[in-house]
């Protein structure tokens, strides 16, 4: 595949020798069981204190290096973790049984990636390597979406408090607390990431023209975001929709908008000023020691006509390798937004940040089956319009929060690590 010629950025994660890497985790491992817990809560650290519950790195097994980005969807007879009976936390939207969805094979897919197999999602392990921090979803309703899996994921072991009303009535941004973990998880509702405002004559609907300021972020979210421990950044739909973009107050260029004075920057270039501002708005947030993941783009699945003339999404089947590839619009704003990320990275680094990947844009474009089409219900929303563009709970985007559950493991790991090596 073409993307893989670019160096995917997993940071700290990588190390140039994988045999080097398997000594020092047997190294760590053993560690683990001589050095007290004190010495590893150094408070004096320059780096973050990782207040992790060692016993529960004892107890996952570690893997060899190992890009877990790569690979295929495998049939699981098991099925999902959890159903709309076990988890009430599912949004009608997102309810797709409920609301009489007939097939039920979408639901018994893994990933498995090509060199190593992706651990089971574990609520207990989880909230373990959570506790006592926060982890924001910033983006579309889409991050809300993997936040609302993950509320599911976490259901066998607690359901949190809902806290929302503390911080704000608005139901697009919300906070739950788990009390036994000390944990906190919160959706902030930003779908451009920077400041945007209505600027369509006939009013908001979904093809509205919008004014968005580039280099402007969207307070809504930046303003709340200094504390937390993990930020979860994402964006994808909205941008296909005409806008206007600003830049220093003016207006620079616009996308999908058929107006013959306004220079057509395309969607690509507003995209990957938005993900450059949100980036830079972390950086330069002198209190912010989070981790920083990027949740790529993910895609729609119409087909029998556009999202807005008909177009729904039937299959009952993943994609095979064969049948579809990562290209086009997809490619385009994945590389994108890939780029900014990396970028980003590299100048974080030097601020001892930390940065996650959860690519998930490849392994989404195989799942055309896992959207609710007509099958979740919005009290507000033109039912009309079929949805391919969110996914059903349970669903395939449980995988997300697998793969956020791989990565939060290997930081915990790494940054231990880190500590130790003062030590030795
Ligand atoms: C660590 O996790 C284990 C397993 O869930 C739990 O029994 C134990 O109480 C935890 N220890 C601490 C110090 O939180
Ligand atoms: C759960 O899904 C079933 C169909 O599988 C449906 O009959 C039921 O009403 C749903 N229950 C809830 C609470 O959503
Ligand atoms: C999850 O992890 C905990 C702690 O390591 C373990 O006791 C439990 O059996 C695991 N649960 C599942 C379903 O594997
Ligand atoms: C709902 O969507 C359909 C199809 O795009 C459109 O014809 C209709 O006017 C919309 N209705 C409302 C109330 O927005």
């Amino acid at each position: 595949m073409k993307f893989q010629a670019i160096e995917l950025p997993n940071g700290k994660y990588s190390s140039p020798n994988p045999s080097i890497k398997v000594f020092l985790l047997t190294i760590t491992i053993v560690l683990l069981t001589m050095v007290p817990l004190s010495l590893i809560s150094d408070s004096h650290s320059s780096y973050r204190i990782p207040k992790t519950n060692i016993s529960i790195l004892k107890s996952i097994e570690l893997e060899k290096k190992c890009d877990i980005f790569s690979g295929n969807w495998v049939s699981d007879p098991k099925g999902p973790y959890y159903t709309n009976a076990t988890c009430h936390l599912i949004i009608d939207q997102q309810n797709c049984m409920k609301f009489g969805r007939p097939d039920t094979e979408f639901l018994k897919w893994r990933w498995k990636p090509d060199d190593c197999k992706l651990p089971r999602f574990n609520g207990t392990q989880f909230l373990e390597l959570v506790k006592g921090k926060s982890m924001a979803f910033v983006g579309d309703s889409v991050g809300r979406n993997q936040m609302q899996s993950l509320l599911c994921l976490l259901a066998d072991v607690a359901y949190p408090k809902d806290v929302s009303l503390k911080y704000t009535s608005d139901i697009n941004f919300k906070r739950w607390f788990y009390p036994d973990y000390s944990f906190t998880l919160a959706t902030f509702w930003s779908p451009f990431l920077v400041k945007a405002r209505d600027a369509d004559p006939s009013g908001h609907s979904y093809n509205s023209l919008m004014n968005l300021y580039l280099d402007e972020v969207d307070t809504a979210w930046s303003a709340q975001i200094e504390n937390f421990d993990y930020v979860i950044i994402s964006a994808g739909q909205w941008f296909f929709r005409p806008l206007v973009f600003y830049e220093n107050g003016q207006v620079v260029g616009c996308s999908n908008y058929q107006q013959r004075k306004i220079v057509d920057l395309t969607i690509y270039y507003g995209y990957r000023k938005a993900f450059r501002t949100a980036f830079r708005t972390l950086q330069n947030l002198k209190e912010y020691k989070g981790v920083t993941f990027l949740r790529t783009f993910s895609p729609s699945h119409f087909e029998n006509g556009e999202w807005n003339k008909g177009g729904n999404c039937v299959r009952t089947k993943p994609f095979t390798n064969e049948e579809i590839r990562l290209d086009g619009y997809i490619m385009e704003l994945f590389l994108t937004q890939m780029e900014e990320f990396k970028t980003s990275e590299e100048k974080g680094n030097k601020r001892h940040l930390q940065f996650g990947l959860l690519d998930t844009t490849e392994i989404m474009l195989r799942r055309p089956h896992g959207h609710p089409n007509n099958y979740g219900h919005s009290l507000h929303k033109n039912v009309t319009i079929n949805d391919c563009v969110h996914w059903c709970l349970p669903g395939p985007i449980d995988t997300w929060n697998e793969l956020l559950f791989y990565q939060l493991m290997k930081e915990a790991q790494a940054s231990v690590r880190e500590k130790l090596q003062k030590f030795v």
